[in-house]
């Protein structure tokens, strides 16, 4: 990496035609910058076709920083009309896009793009605000086992905690009262989600929790920082699990743990109608395997944490019954499922109305399985952490 200030680096990747620029740019006059035109003025006249300028990381930019940086681009669009320059940015840095379009908006060879606008095929589910009565009603289920199951994987009270994918930021809530963080982290990509999240910690007087949004695999959060990093359900709704993890990695501290629950969808059971319960979910299986899902992931835990270089793991299983309380709970849940997987995305996926009417009975009868004074219903989830070596 090229630090050409204490706050700033510029750096050239000539495999990829990318300049990416990170960091804080304030300088005080344009002599500080430099280092970072020099460095572009030269990239841009080593390349052709289309040259990517990576500001995801840019987090601060001055006047006199942009202005510099503004009059080199301008210049190669001039002196070579058939090099594009893309500049690549991100929807979490809200000043960035705006900023950059000014500059695109004169040069047809210019343009500005959003990366994380549509960055995985599954994510307009995921982040929709239809996804809500999903997240509510899971949690709800989850955490009567989860309490017990955390302190097993190292969580106490006092440590330095972020929850990673935190959706409507319940599990934050609850993780605040149970066990009082020193400090708590709640980041999602979902605005939505947020707004809900942020909602609920004042309906319950809770304003410490430090709800962010980010991107869990290219966060802006600083390396090394939390005791305990969870990030639960959302590894196996990313088409790059890996990305992500190494993401938790990176910002929990030697010595910590990163937490992750996930599920196998295809072993959710019920009775009575066992069959039509395991036909719809071996199919829910595939259905988010087409949108580069992996619900499947609970059981490969221990291999993905492996891989990713944490020791000391632990693994563990769980499943979610219509007998933990009140079973129209659990039915909630399955309801909230069914209206999100058949509704929508088979829909998108384009099935037919025949398979659809028969996906939909699948949950029906699993819900008629939690409710039926003799019947059981049951989600199997799997809890893993590892450590952090020194
Ligand atoms: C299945 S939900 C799980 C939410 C929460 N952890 C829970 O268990 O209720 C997945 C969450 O990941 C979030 N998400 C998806 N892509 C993300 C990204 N790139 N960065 C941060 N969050 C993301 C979605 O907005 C959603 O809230």
């Amino acid at each position: 990496m090229n630090r050409l200030s204490p706050s700033f680096s510029a750096d050239f990747d000539d495999v990829n035609q990318e300049i990416v620029l990170t960091g804080r740019m304030r300088p005080r006059s344009p002599d500080e910058m430099r280092g970072v035109t020099d460095l572009v003025r030269r990239s841009l006249d080593g390349s052709s076709a289309t040259v990517y300028v990576n500001v995801k990381r840019l987090t601060h930019m001055n006047m006199t920083a942009f202005r510099c940086l503004a009059n080199v681009l301008a210049g190669a669009c001039a002196e070579n009309p058939g090099r594009m320059i893309v500049i690549v940015t991100s929807s979490v840095i809200t000043w960035s896009a705006p900023l950059f379009k000014t500059l695109a908006a004169d040069q047809p060879n210019l343009s500005v793009e959003i990366y994380d606008s549509a960055f995985y095929p599954g994510q307009t589910f995921v982040e929709d605000e239809s996804f809500i009565p999903i997240l509510r009603t899971q949690t709800k289920m989850t955490w009567r086992h989860e309490r017990e199951i955390l302190p097993r994987h190292g969580l106490r009270e006092g440590l330095t905690v972020a929850d990673i994918c935190c959706g409507i930021g319940d599990f934050a809530t609850l993780i605040k009262r149970h066990f009082n963080p020193a400090r708590l982290v709640a980041l999602d990509h979902s605005r939505k989600s947020l707004e809900y999240a942020r909602r609920v910690a004042a309906d319950f007087g809770l304003n410490s929790i430090e709800y962010t949004y980010g991107d869990a695999s290219q966060m802006l959060l600083a390396d090394n920082q939390f005791d305990f990093v969870t990030c639960r359900h959302s590894l196996q709704i990313f088409n790059r699990p890996d990305i992500l993890l190494r993401e938790l990695y990176r910002i929990c501290k030697p010595g910590g743990r990163v937490y992750i629950t996930n599920e196998k969808n295809s072993h959710c059971l019920g009775e009575p109608h066992s069959e039509t319960i395991r036909w719809t979910y071996e199919q829910v299986a595939r259905l988010f395997s087409h949108f580069d899902m992996d619900v499947e992931m609970g059981p490969k835990s221990r291999r993905l944490l492996n891989d990713a270089g944490f020791d000391a793991i632990q693994v563990e299983s769980f499943m979610v019954t219509n007998l933990d309380g009140d079973p129209r709970d659990f039915a909630d849940v399955i309801e909230a499922w069914e209206n999100v997987y058949a509704g929508q995305m088979a829909v998108r996926r384009g099935d037919p109305p025949d398979f659809i009417r028969r996906f939909r009975q699948g949950f029906r009868d699993h819900v008629l399985a939690a409710l039926h004074p003799k019947g059981y219903a049951g989600w199997p989830i799997w809890a893993a952490s590892g450590r952090k070596p020194y």
